[in-house]
């Protein structure tokens, strides 16, 4: 396991998972009953840009440092920067998933985060140590979907955000969601991904959407197809709160248009299995 996030935190593809993580988490507030978060592939929770890693890709050069550059924050992303500010303890710390989704989460809320690399955990351990509502665990992420589901209370999100360093990611992605709605088929399942293998993508999201249920899939492009690096990403959404694809319908366009000022690339959102 050689992938570490802190190379990536901040990045244009950070922005757009942690826009949506936000608006998705905003969705499940809006019920008084409480919700259960699992973030498989937690990361370290909590990444300092100015650190080593960060300076050396300078990815969220065209990512939150881009946003925080602007003189004023686009309407539709004031939520995310908001909640991105309120987990900083200084203008340099850039939060993972899980310190986003705890910043949001009431008395009743819980966490459960899934972690395999030893440093990594350990990190994220100290993050979260002495938190009663947040269950911090050494575990295979696809072994934690089994093992996990259903949660208590049955009502949630699952974030699936591999490494992507094995061939088969797609796969077990796939896989692993079939054994999670086994167990639990209302949840809602939102997965990241590179989109840098065009038919392999194209083929990921014609299985999930086999799945049969409703599926949101948003992409983002901020480079031309000819840079180094990535380019291209996406995020799927199985079981999307009602209204998520109207909300995200106005911020993407506002996202892209800051992120990509000269106009390269684009975005684009699908809903799938309609209902
Ligand atoms: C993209 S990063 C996660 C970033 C984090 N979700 C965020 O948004 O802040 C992927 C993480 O998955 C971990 N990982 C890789 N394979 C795993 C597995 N099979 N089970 C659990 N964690 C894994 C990596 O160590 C890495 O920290």
């Amino acid at each position: 396991m050689n992938y570490r996030h802190a190379y990536h935190a901040g990045s244009f593809a950070d922005v757009l998972k942690h826009m949506i993580l936000v608006e998705i988490i905003t969705n499940l507030l809006q019920k008084e009953k409480p919700f259960f978060y699992l973030d498989t592939h937690a990361g370290q929770g909590l990444y300092d840009l100015e650190a080593p890693a960060a300076q050396k890709t300078q990815e969220a050069n065209f990512g939150i440092k881009r946003l925080m550059a602007q003189p004023k924050i686009p309407q539709g992303l004031a939520r995310y920067m908001q909640v991105i500010k309120s987990c900083q303890q200084t203008a340099t710390q850039y939060p993972g998933s899980p310190l986003i989704v705890r910043q949001l989460m009431r008395s009743d809320d819980r966490m459960v985060l899934t972690e395999l690399h030893e440093e990594e955990f350990a990190k994220l351990t100290v993050l979260f140590a002495k938190d009663r509502q947040v269950l911090v665990q050494h575990q295979d992420a696809y072994q934690a979907l089994k093992a996990l589901l259903p949660p208590m209370p049955r009502r949630g999100l699952v974030l699936i955000d591999p490494a992507f360093e094995v061939t088969d990611e797609f796969t077990q992605v796939i896989q692993g969601i079939k054994e999670a709605l086994q167990r639990w088929q209302t949840g809602i399942y939102m997965i990241w991904y590179p989109l840098k293998d065009k038919m392999a993508v194209a083929n990921f999201i014609r299985k999930l959407t086999n799945l049969g249920l409703p599926l949101l899939n948003v992409t983002l492009q901020i480079f031309p197809d000819e840079a180094e690096g990535l380019k291209h990403t996406g995020v799927a959404i199985l079981n999307p709160p009602y209204q998520l694809a109207e909300t995200l319908r106005k911020i993407l366009p506002e996202l892209w248009k800051t992120l990509a000022p000269t106009g390269e690339g684009g975005y684009k959102i699908k809903f799938l299995n309609l209902r």
